[in-house]
């Protein structure tokens, strides 16, 4: 195995995408037929499950990944990155073909738009993950998205369940759930635009993310909820319906890209240290919000040192348990 798995630490399994991002900064995106000059291109590792993996990592978690990368270059150094941070990839099969990557273009306002070509994300499979599931020692918080097949996260989440784990889905790219996957969900954790689709709300200006819609939706698929705001922080469902906005911090952000899944891979480390539920919170936007202030994707998020200094202080005098 790669990484030690303490069974004392808090542990997270994520099982998800590896990309690698291929991104461009340009000042403004160009429209159909037209050719812009950019700024700027750098590649780097991504991936929102890989991107979740390393937030958590960089928390001090024992981590292991459970996906699939290709026969090719992008593998080996995927590989090379989690051996370097000490990610556990024993649950990562090999299938021949291209890994997954990501073009994304990040326009000076920091937003992103991002096109996923999944390649061996789309070929990992349910039996693969449950057998990863079973040779992992202890698992506190078991991490999911949408960019591997929905059966697989559902096959994964229910063994880990089986084991104890908490489940966290990260609904992203936006897409309608799964009942199956549904019912072994813990936590679900959409942004605005993805929550609209999962609660099928028209987004515009009727729409705002309403405490009652966010209610609503959480007790009728009986699944509790988090909605990440941008630079507005999140706002989350208590057990009693009663919806707790919590704020991010005011900055100029660089590059967005990625913030999302420091945000899941924080909150699900909250969780395994048995943190409460809003503590958890407001890690996950204190990560994301450091992580918007440079640019690229893991490259942004905060290091060991930063992070551990994230937790320091929400741990603190006045934390709340
Ligand atoms: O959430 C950002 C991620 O989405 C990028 O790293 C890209 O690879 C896509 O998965």
């Amino acid at each position: 195995m790669g990484a030690a798995n303490s069974g004392t630490t808090a542990s997270v399994v994520v099982v998800g995408s590896i990309n690698t991002d291929l991104v461009t900064y340009v000042r403004r995106a160009p429209g159909p037929g037209e050719t812009v000059i950019g700024d700027r291109f750098q590649s780097g590792f991504g991936g929102k499950g890989a991107n979740q993996a390393v937030m958590a990592r960089q928390l001090g978690a024992d981590v292991s990944f459970i996906g699939a990368l290709g026969d090719d270059f992008y593998a080996a150094l995927t590989l090379e990155n989690f051996e370097r941070l000490g990610i556990n990839a024993d649950g990562v099969m090999r299938v021949p073909g291209s890994s997954g990557v990501a073009p994304i273009w990040v326009e000076a306002d920091g937003t992103n738009r991002i096109i996923v070509v999944p390649g061996a994300n789309d070929l990992v499979t349910a039996e693969h993950a449950t057998r990863a599931i079973a040779a992992i020692p202890h698992i506190d918080v078991c991490v999911g998205q949408f960019e591997i097949p929905q059966a697989v996260t559902a096959a994964t989440f229910s063994a880990a369940r089986a084991r104890g784990a908490v489940t966290i889905l990260n609904p992203a790219p936006a897409a309608r759930i799964n009942l199956d996957l549904l019912a072994v969900t813990d936590w679900l954790i959409p942004n605005e635009v993805e929550f609209g689709i999962l609660a099928d709300r028209a987004i515009g200006a009727a729409f705002a993310v309403s405490n009652e819609a966010m209610a609503e939706f959480s007790r009728r698929i009986g699944v509790r909820l988090i909605v990440t705001l941008g630079s507005a922080g999140a706002a989350c469902v208590g057990p009693d319906a009663v919806v707790t906005r919590l704020p991010a911090r005011a900055v100029t952000a660089v590059d967005t890209t990625g913030a999302g899944d420091a945000f899941v891979g924080a909150f699900a480390v909250g969780l395994a240290r048995g943190w409460s539920e809003i503590d958890s919170v407001r890690l996950g936007i204190a990560c994301a919000t450091e992580s918007v202030l440079r640019p690229g994707t893991q490259s942004s998020f905060p290091s060991a040192r930063e992070a551990a200094a994230i937790l320091a202080d929400i741990e603190g005098p006045g934390a709340r348990a």
